[in-house]
């Protein structure tokens, strides 16, 4: 494409919607994925997303991991065109294969689905998620999901989400009924109601609407529920808020939206939503300065990396967020970290159902850059200014294993594997202050298998992995020289330092650190850091 004039550089980029779907496990995102997809016109017939789920659930532990290292790159990202904009909906690894690559992937998106299950109501996956987005302030739209079967009131839904989860609800819909008498929904906003027809595979074009709460078709056609759905609606109208779109650009307040995806019911409205109130890509932080999306240079940074297919040649694909300017076949780009040129060839972009050659992508778009190590998680390219975006952060990891080599003669070739899979991302390494341990942590299980079964094949080292008795970690900055060497001194055997240098502290339980925290008050324990920069050292005493 050749469309290098500012106005079209600032209408593509109005264009674009970036968001990712947060959820619990089975509380609905595969579906309304593949619902979006359909309605998107992405795909022709629902299951193609979920076909590939389930052959994920039907193959090994094996397979999983094999998947996880290439397979289901393209369904990391997947792009296409709505009402003439062009939306990328971003993949958030879930379920067992929750890895930090889940938190990651939230730093790239510039809006947020939540799926609720109406029967569940809040679970911990989703408050873990809700808490990323809250680091960048994310705007978030709730679709309550599963109306058709029994499930828990709605005003008591939107209490949990907004007392669990700390964020103000706005319903849009209400729904009318659940499980079998599901008959379905208010549009509180254009005043009619949105009636349910089960239906499954196709996208339905026939949805019915009947025009005001007063109107004599719905008592004719629900006579005996009417009196009650006039008082619900009553009610909602005068004791919740009213949705503001600047509340919910500002991350306090979310949209509510009931349905049942896997009936297509509600799809539509997500998908409109996300066209008319979710915002286009916006400035991100550069550190020397605010870069714009609508600037002319190029600029963007790596949120993920993901080992392709063939292992032997390490050869990788990092995730790359544009964040200003257009990407061109072919262009030249400076590596900020590395300081050297880099051509950008064989660059792919993701779309619903394949990868394709990218010919041009613009701020929120993600293209798939084919690299063999010179791209971390973190990196910025730029046209030639010196910038590091910020805010994709390193998670304190929840599990830890100690790494030892099945074969002694191994330990060196297992301790580069680990530096370098560590600067990659994949998992976050630590040696321990006393008796120089590796120690591996992780935010989910997977990571351990992914680089257990990466460094089988990629750096021929079988290793064990020994739990660590490790339950968190926290990142150390001190005032002054003084508190630093008193505090290693009292707490040696908990120190660690990061594949990066940094010091962290390892707490064996929760009281553990706590103790730790109080009695050492000047020190900071951070449970984050950026990545491709150092925690703030102290200036000497
Ligand atoms: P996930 O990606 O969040 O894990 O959830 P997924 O979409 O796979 O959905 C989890 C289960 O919930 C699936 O059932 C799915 O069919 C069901 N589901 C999704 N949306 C709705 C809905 O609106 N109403 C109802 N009643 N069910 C819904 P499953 O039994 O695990 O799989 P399958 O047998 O349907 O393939």
């Amino acid at each position: 494409m050749n469309a290098d004039h500012p106005a079209d550089l600032v209408r593509d980029v109005a264009r674009r919607r970036t968001f990712a779907i947060i959820s619990h496990p089975d509380a609905g995102k595969t579906t309304l994925t593949e619902k979006l997809l359909l309605f998107g016109g992405a795909i022709l017939m629902a299951g193609t997303v979920k076909a590939r789920k389930s052959a994920r659930h039907a193959t090994s532990d094996w397979m999983e991991v094999e998947k996880q290292r290439g397979i289901s790159v393209t369904s990391s990202v997947m792009q296409f065109e709505y009402d003439a904009h062009t939306i990328n909906l971003l993949d958030t690894p879930g379920h067992q294969d929750f890895s930090e690559d889940t938190y990651r992937v939230l730093t790239a998106v510039d809006a947020a689905v939540m799926v609720i299950d109406a029967a569940k109501g809040v679970e911990a996956q989703t408050i873990k998620l809700l808490e990323v987005c809250r680091l960048r302030a994310t705007p978030i739209i709730t679709f309550v999901n599963k109306m058709d079967r029994e499930v828990r009131e709605p005003l008591a839904l939107l209490e949990e989400i907004e007392s669990v989860l700390r964020i103000d609800c706005a319903p849009v819909t209400w729904p009318i009924g659940m499980g079998k008498s599901f008959r379905g929904v208010f549009d509180l906003r254009h005043d009619r109601l949105v009636r349910f027809t089960p239906g499954e595979e196709r996208r339905a074009e026939d949805t019915e609407l009947i025009e005001g709460l007063a109107n004599p078709r719905l008592d004719a056609l629900y006579p005996g529920e009417m009196a009650a759905l006039r008082h619900d609606v009553d009610l909602i109208r005068s004791a919740s808020s009213p949705f503001e779109l600047a509340e919910f650009l500002a991350g306090r307040q979310s949209p509510v939206f009931f349905g049942s995806g896997i009936n297509n019911f509600g799809v539509q409205e997500i998908l409109r939503a996300l066209v008319e109130w979710a915002p286009p890509p916006q400035s991100r932080d550069g550190t020397a300065r605010m870069v714009a999306p609508t600037e002319a240079p190029f600029t963007g940074f790596v949120f993920k990396i993901q080992a392709n297919m063939d292992p032997r040649h390490r050869d990788r694909i990092a995730f790359f967020r544009v964040c200003s300017g257009r990407y061109v076949p072919a262009m030249k780009v400076q590596h900020q970290r590395m300081g050297r040129e880099l051509k950008l060839s064989n660059v792919m972009t993701f779309m619903a159902n394949e990868r394709v050659q990218s010919e041009d992508a613009v701020a929120g778009d993600i293209i798939g850059i084919h690299n063999h190590g010179q791209l971390q998680i973190g990196d910025t390219l730029t046209e030639g200014e010196a910038l590091q975006f910020k805010g994709i952060p390193y998670f304190a990891p929840e599990l830890f294993r100690v790494a030892r080599p099945r074969d002694p003669f191994k330990a060196k070739q297992l301790q580069k594997g680990l530096q370098q899979l560590g600067e990659e991302g994949a998992i976050q390494v630590f040696e321990t202050a006393v008796g120089n341990t590796l120690l591996l942590g992780a935010v989910g299980q997977l990571q351990f298998e992914v680089v257990a079964a990466r460094l089988a094949a990629e750096y021929k080292v079988d290793a064990i992995y020994d739990d660590a008795g490790i339950a968190t970690a926290r990142w150390l900055t001190y005032p002054d020289e003084k508190v630093r060497r008193d505090f290693e001194r009292d707490r040696a055997a908990s120190l660690a330092t990061d594949v990066d240098g940094n010091p962290v502290y390892l707490a064996p339980n929760r009281f553990n650190l706590q103790v730790a925290m109080e009695r050492w008050p000047q020190v900071g324990f951070h449970a984050t850091r950026e990545h491709g920069q150092r925690v703030a050292h102290a200036a000497p005493a």
